[in-house]
């Protein structure tokens, strides 16, 4: 099957891993080589409730008995989109309130940032540095990335950037912006935690010169940081959320919610200010809805914590200089780039997924399933540590 992924399907890199899925359950992906593979990524943080959750199938193939698409979004009420919102509704921090649903975690970025325009009626955009929000040209245009921007350009126009949990730089903030656009944690910078009450002061900053505050839930959101949101660890709550990945339940889902008399603008002067075919789709959003009620009536936001505290505990070697992060959103700090490749490269042959973050090359991913169990966590990061020892020797016999 690799010659075909390789000859037909488009890639993203030169050397992708390539493993050949067959089926995959729980926390496991089982590979056509008969080989069974403890997965410590989740598909990139998507998949919450572990691999065909048994609840998320029934509900999609009951869903999918009763209809499919049926009309573009926002013009028919259909039950799953409409309890799907209603019980996030239940679930967010006033004001939020009023969600729309789209296909993917950047077109979720591109509504919130026409929303935060159409409502302020201003256009500067404040990013921070080292921050991902996607891909598409407005997601790409927050990311301040040389190399990763300039063979796109021309972007969006407007965009100017803040250095994450730096005070002195909300002083940037001024009566020109629209909107300030944050990771709650920074994701492919190192998994980087708001310092210092930052995110309250930069909501603060904000109102204090009619900016909004959008802030990106689509790593740390639905129950990853032991709260539904990541931002529900600090104690404040912004103006625009943005979300995606684990709310789908290994479905494709995005959404950017907001109070009702911010989200109502994008309907009218231009009417349909945002649309979309597919966002709410019937099917999509019956899995996302059987993963929010698993996540909210479970304890798994909970024992996410107390799983974080046996990595730590069990995640302890000379090269292992840092375990960062909260909950089941974890990096580990190794001391260079190449080990870091190493220690991945080699879990894999070990039977263990492991993967890079975007920008902090010397971090490697741990964002296991919720529903990872202790003796899972127990037989991956055994896998790791045998693995870094074998490179600890190795490098000392070259020494
Ligand atoms: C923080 C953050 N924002 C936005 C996105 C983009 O989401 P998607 O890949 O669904 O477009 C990602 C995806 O990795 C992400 O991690």
């Amino acid at each position: 099957m690799n010659k075909d992924f390789l000859k037909y399907q488009a890639q993203t890199t030169p050397h992708p891993l390539g493993l050949e899925v067959e089926s995959a359950k729980g926390s496991y992906i089982f590979t056509t080589d008969g080989k069974k593979h403890l997965d410590f990524v989740a598909g990139v943080s998507a998949c919450s409730l572990g691999h065909c959750h048994p609840k998320v199938v029934n509900a999609i193939k009951e869903q999918a008995e009763k209809f499919l698409h049926v009309m573009v979004y926002g013009e028919y009420a259909q039950q799953p989109a409409v309890e799907l919102t209603k019980l996030l509704a239940e679930h967010f921090l006033k004001p939020l309130e009023k969600t729309y649903l789209t296909n993917s975690g950047t077109e979720a970025i591109e509504g919130a940032l026409k929303l935060a325009r159409r409502y302020t009626g201003r256009a500067e955009i404040i990013a921070a540095h080292q921050a991902y929000h996607g891909n598409t040209m407005g997601s790409l245009s927050l990311m301040d990335y040389e190399e990763r921007q300039k063979p796109f350009r021309p972007l969006l126009g407007g965009i100017s950037f803040i250095q994450f949990n730096q005070e002195k730089d909300l002083q940037k903030i001024t009566k020109k912006t629209a909107a300030v656009i944050l990771e709650s944690i920074q994701g492919g910078a190192g998994f980087i935690l708001p310092k210092n009450n930052y995110l309250k002061k930069v909501k603060q900053r904000c109102e204090e010169v009619g900016a909004l505050l959008i802030l990106d839930e689509i790593q740390p959101g639905f129950g990853r940081t032991g709260k539904l949101f990541g931002f529900q660890n600090f104690d404040m709550v912004p103006d625009i959320v943005a979300l995606g990945k684990g709310m789908g339940g290994g479905m494709p889902i995005g959404a950017f919610a907001a109070s009702a008399k911010v989200m109502d603008t994008l309907s009218d002067n231009p009417k349909m200010g945002h649309i979309t075919t597919f966002g709410g789709n019937p099917v999509i959003a019956a899995s996302a809805l059987a993963t929010l009620k698993e996540i909210v009536s479970s304890d798994l936001m909970a024992a996410s914590l107390e799983k974080e505290k046996l990595f730590r505990k069990l995640l302890v070697h000379p090269l292992i200089s840092e375990v960062r992060g909260i909950g089941l959103m974890l990096a580990i700090i190794i001391p260079s780039e190449e080990i870091a490749n190493q220690l991945i490269l080699k879990s894999k042959e070990k039977n263990l997924i492991l993967f890079w973050l975007l920008f902090e090359k010397k971090a490697v991913r741990i964002t296991p399933p919720l529903t990872i169990s202790e003796e899972e966590i127990k037989e991956g990061c055994g896998i790791i540590i045998d693995v870094l020892e074998d490179i600890m020797k190795q490098q000392e016999t070259v020494n």
